[in-house]
C-alpha cells in the first residue's frame, strides 16, 4: 500500500443557499480544492461523492455522473462513483479516495461530499433522514433522529448523571468556536440560558442541542504521499483511514450510550497510525446532537465513560484546552449538510494543521475525524498529520 495525502481542499459556505443548486454547490467547492492544488480538471483519474439522499431532497439520482458532467469532465469518462452511508457518506467518501490511491488503482482522486437539504420542508427533511434508523422497526413506530438522540440522552444521562447544563456547554462552545469560521451556518455566540431556554424537540433535547438542517458542499484531492510535492510545499498526510458498522436499530446494541462502531473505529484508526491519544492535537467529531459529542470524546478513548461532560464544563475541548473538539463549530454551529459532512471535518483538520485556520487556530500537528451515519451503525474514522 502507497501512502497518501491531501494535496489541495474547497468548501461552500453552509447555510440555506436558495440561488445555488445541488450541482453548483459541488462545482463550486471542486473548483476550489482543484485551484488549492494546482491541478487541472484532466489531471483526475477518479471522482469519489459523499451524498445521503439527493433523490428524496432535490429528486435527483445518479449522482457520480451529474457531478462529473458538471464538473467538466463527462468527455474525459473518469470513474465517478457516488458514496452513501447517511451522515458518513462524506467520510466513506474520502476512505473509497484514500484506499484507490492507496492501492495504486489510481493517482489524482478526488473526494467530496454534497447535500441540498433545504428544497424541502422540515418535516420532509427530518422524514428523509430518518431512513437513515431502521425504517421498519424505529421509523414506522414514529422515531426521528432527535427523538432516537434523544433516548441516548436520557439514558446517558441517567447513567452518568451528566447535567442538562454540561450539556448545553457543548452547544456553547460549538457556537463559540462557529463564530469564528467564515463557512459556518451559525455565527453567533450563545450561553448556556440560550440553550436551556430554546424550544424542547424530544426531551431532554431542545433547539440549540440539534445540529441544523444546512445546504453546502466540500471537496479534497489526493495522490500518492510520494508525488505530493509536485503540487505543493504543504502536504497533509492520511495518518489512518478506519470504517466500522453497528446494527443499524438503536435497540439492537449491546447498550445505547456507547457507540460501540466509534469505539472499533477509533481503535483500528490508533493502530494504523501507531501513534496514541496525546499524539492527537484536535479533534472534529459527529456532534449532531450535544450528547453525540460528548459520547464521542469517550468512544475514541479520549477521557473514561462518564467524564466528557466535565471536560467540557472545564474548557478542555474548548478551543484553547488540551484537546479542541470541533474548532470548525461541528455540525451544530458550522451545519451538517449530511453528505458534506465527512469531508468537511478534513476540510478543516487541513486548515488547521497548514496554519490557516485564522481566527479560530490552534496548535496542531496531527488531527482526527469521527464522522457517524445514523446512530452509530456506520463510523469512519481518519487521522491526518502534516509532514
Ligand atoms: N440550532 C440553532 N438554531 C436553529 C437550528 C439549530 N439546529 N435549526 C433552526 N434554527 C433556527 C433558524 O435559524 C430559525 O431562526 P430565525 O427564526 O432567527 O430565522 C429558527 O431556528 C427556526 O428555524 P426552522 O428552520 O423553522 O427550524 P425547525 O423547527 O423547522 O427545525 C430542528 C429545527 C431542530 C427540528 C431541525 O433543525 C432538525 O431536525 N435538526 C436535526 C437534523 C438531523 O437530524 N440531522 C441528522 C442528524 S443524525
Amino acid at each position: 500500500m502507497r501512502d497518501v495525502a491531501v494535496i489541495g481542499i474547497g468548501c461552500t459556505q453552509f447555510g440555506e443557499h436558495w440561488s445555488t443548486s445541488f450541482r453548483n454547490l459541488f462545482v463550486e467547492a471542486g473548483a476550489l480544492a482543484l485551484e488549492d492544488a494546482g491541478v487541472t480538471g484532466e489531471q483526475i483519474d477518479a471522482l469519489y461523492v459523499g451524498n445521503m439522499s439527493a433523490g428524496r431532497f432535490v429528486e435527483q439520482e445518479h449522482i457520480g455522473a451529474l457531478i462529473a458532467d458538471y464538473a467538466g469532465l463527462a468527455s474525459n469518462h473518469i470513474p465517478s462513483t457516488r458514496v452513501e452511508a447517511a451522515c458518513a457518506s462524506g467520510g466513506l467518501a474520502f476512505r473509497q479516495a484514500v484506499i484507490s490511491v492507496a492501492s495504486g488503482m489510481e493517482d489524482i482522486v478526488v473526494a467530496a461530499g454534497v447535500e441540498k437539504m433545504t428544497d424541502v420542508g422540515t418535516g420532509a427533511s427530518v422524514d428523509t433522514l430518518a431512513g437513515a434508523a431502521d425504517r421498519e422497526w424505529e421509523g414506522f413506530a414514529g422515531a426521528t433522529f432527535p427523538g432516537l438522540y434523544a433516548m441516548i440522552a436520557n439514558d446517558y444521562m441517567h447513567r452518568y448523571s451528566l447535567t442538562r447544563e454540561q450539556l448545553a456547554q457543548v452547544a456553547v462552545k460549538n457556537h463559540a468556536n462557529g463564530a469564528k469560521n467564515p463557512i459556518a451556518q451559525f455565527r453567533q455566540q450563545i450561553t448556556v440560558d440560550t440553550v436551556l431556554k430554546s424550544s424542547l424537540v424530544a426531551d431532554p433535547l431542545r433547539l440549540f442541542d440539534c445540529s441544523p438542517i444546512t445546504d453546502g458542499a466540500a471537496a479534497v484531492v489526493v495522490v500518492p504521499l510520494e508525488r505530493a510535492r509536485e503540487f505543493t510545499d504543504t502536504p497533509v498526510r492520511v495518518l489512518a483511514s478506519a470504517q466500522a458498522s453497528d446494527t443499524i436499530a438503536l435497540h439492537d446494541r449491546r447498550e445505547i450510550s456507547t457507540l460501540d462502531a466509534t469505539v472499533a473505529a477509533g481503535r483500528r484508526a490508533f493502530q494504523q497510525a501507531g501513534i496514541e491519544h496525546r499524539d492527537i492535537d484536535m479533534l472534529e467529531v459527529h456532534d449532531c446532537f450535544t450528547i453525540a459529542e460528548i459520547c464521542a470524546i469517550e468512544d475514541l478513548g479520549f477521557c473514561a465513560k462518564g467524564e466528557a461532560g466535565k471536560l467540557t464544563e472545564e474548557g478542555v475541548t474548548a478551543l484553547h484546552g488540551d484537546i479542541p473538539v470541533n474548532t470548525s463549530g461541528g455540525l451544530k454551529a458550522c451545519g451538517h449538510p449530511v453528505g458534506a459532512t465527512g469531508i468537511k471535518q478534513i476540510y478543516e483538520i487541513v486548515k488547521q494543521i497548514r496554519g490557516e485556520a485564522t481566527g479560530r487556530q490552534v496548535d496542531a500537528e496531527i488531527g482526527m475525524a469521527h464522522n457517524v451515519g445514523g446512530t452509530g451503525a456506520t463510523v469512519a474514522v481518519h487521522i491526518l498529520g502534516g509532514c
